[in-house]
């Protein structure tokens, strides 16, 4: 009789977690359906595809833990157009939250009115809105990284560099001849990067001398090309390669390799991402290395926002800046952390 009564009450009490699971309602409503679209800039981005494979994840995990979650995702190939197009599909297609990362940051107003018409809540991602864009409507959300972090950081692996290892001053004039490859020109990533890590470098009395600069748009065979150009301008001279990403970064170490530089004749090449690829070439040491973009903390804040927005729920639990806006912090990455990075 006892073990009955136990038994019983045990049932009561795992009933009741698993109501309690489904977001403190006893059944689903309609919106209890999480449906994100997602819509980006361009699928030949190395960073965002990864991002986007994490958000796609996380929102698997909510699904079993939660709510039921389904993602819709498109690409717009560089079009700002495509991409009106493709989220105006999006909300016919019943999504009831947006994750979009704007072709051109600086026009978001056609989709912000689309999605207000149909109120549908925006989350903005790594391309950011300009500030008086976000305040067209109160439910327009962004989620990204600090971006002078980024370039501060990168800027004090360069400073450690140096001080720790002579030889990077190639020529021995007690200067560092320097080219940076950077990102797409308004982009706000590529702007203050370069901006802060040039600044940290002058702030830690390194004397340093620009060679060059070359924009490359994020992309690794831009970069190579902008590179080759370089190398023939200043041959050996170069000795610190900055880059605005590990996909240019990239682009450059590619460049020497075409041109058969031998190890010793390399300059030091250094990025920010921490893509899989970065992170690869950090551990072989070809990238001195780089500033991690925190893609899973970025991805956990999309999801549990967009679930937030969807379900009504949670919105107090989450920590904004200026009411709308999440930013997740980069973190330096070396050689000798580079394992813990690659085990995320
Ligand atoms: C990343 C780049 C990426 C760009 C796309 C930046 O934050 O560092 O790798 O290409 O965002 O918008
Ligand atoms: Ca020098």
């Amino acid at each position: 009789m006892r073990t009955k009564k136990i038994l019983a009450a045990g049932i009561v009490f795992c009933m009741g977690i698993q109501l309690f699971c489904a977001c403190g309602r006893s059944r689903p409503y309609e919106t209890d359906k999480v449906y994100v679209g997602v819509a980006y800039y361009n699928q030949s981005d190395t960073f965002l595809n990864q991002l986007i494979a994490c958000l796609k994840e996380r929102l698997q995990e909510y699904g079993e833990e939660c709510l039921e979650t389904s993602i819709l995702i498109r690409e717009a190939a560089g079009s700002q157009r495509t991409q009106d197009d493709q989220v105006k599909e999006l909300i016919d297609a019943g999504c009831n939250v947006l994750c979009v990362n704007l072709v051109d940051r600086a026009d978001p107003s056609e989709i912000i009115d689309l999605a207000r018409e149909n109120d549908v809540p925006i989350i903005f991602f790594n391309r950011e809105p300009v500030a008086e864009d976000m305040m067209q409507w109160e439910r327009l959300y962004y989620v990204g990284a600090f971006a002078d972090q980024s370039g501060i950081m990168q800027g004090e692996l360069a400073v450690e560099l140096i001080q720790s290892d002579p030889f990077v001053d190639r020529n021995r004039d007690g200067k560092i001849q320097y080219v940076i490859l950077e990102g797409e020109a308004g982009h706000q990533d590529a702007i203050i990067r370069s901006e802060n890590v040039v600044e940290t470098l002058k702030n830690n009395d390194i004397e340093i001398e620009k060679l060059s600069n070359g924009i490359a748009n994020w992309n690794r065979a831009q970069a190579q090309n902008q590179m080759l150009q370089m190398i023939s301008q200043h041959r050996s001279k170069i000795e610190l390669v900055l880059a605005n990403n590990d996909d240019m970064a990239l682009g450059a170490i590619d460049a020497y390799e075409k041109l058969n530089y031998t190890e010793s004749a390399l300059p030091v090449f250094l990025g920010i991402d921490g893509t899989d690829v970065g992170l690869e070439a950090v551990r072989d040491s070809r990238l001195a290395g780089t500033v991690y973009n925190d893609k899973e903390g970025q991805a956990e804040a999309m999801a549990e926002l967009a679930v937030a927005l969807v379900s009504g729920k949670g919105l107090e639990d989450i920590d904004f800046q200026d009411e709308r806006y999440i930013y997740l912090p980069y973190a330096k990455v070396t050689k000798s952390t580079v394992d813990d990075f690659i085990k995320r």
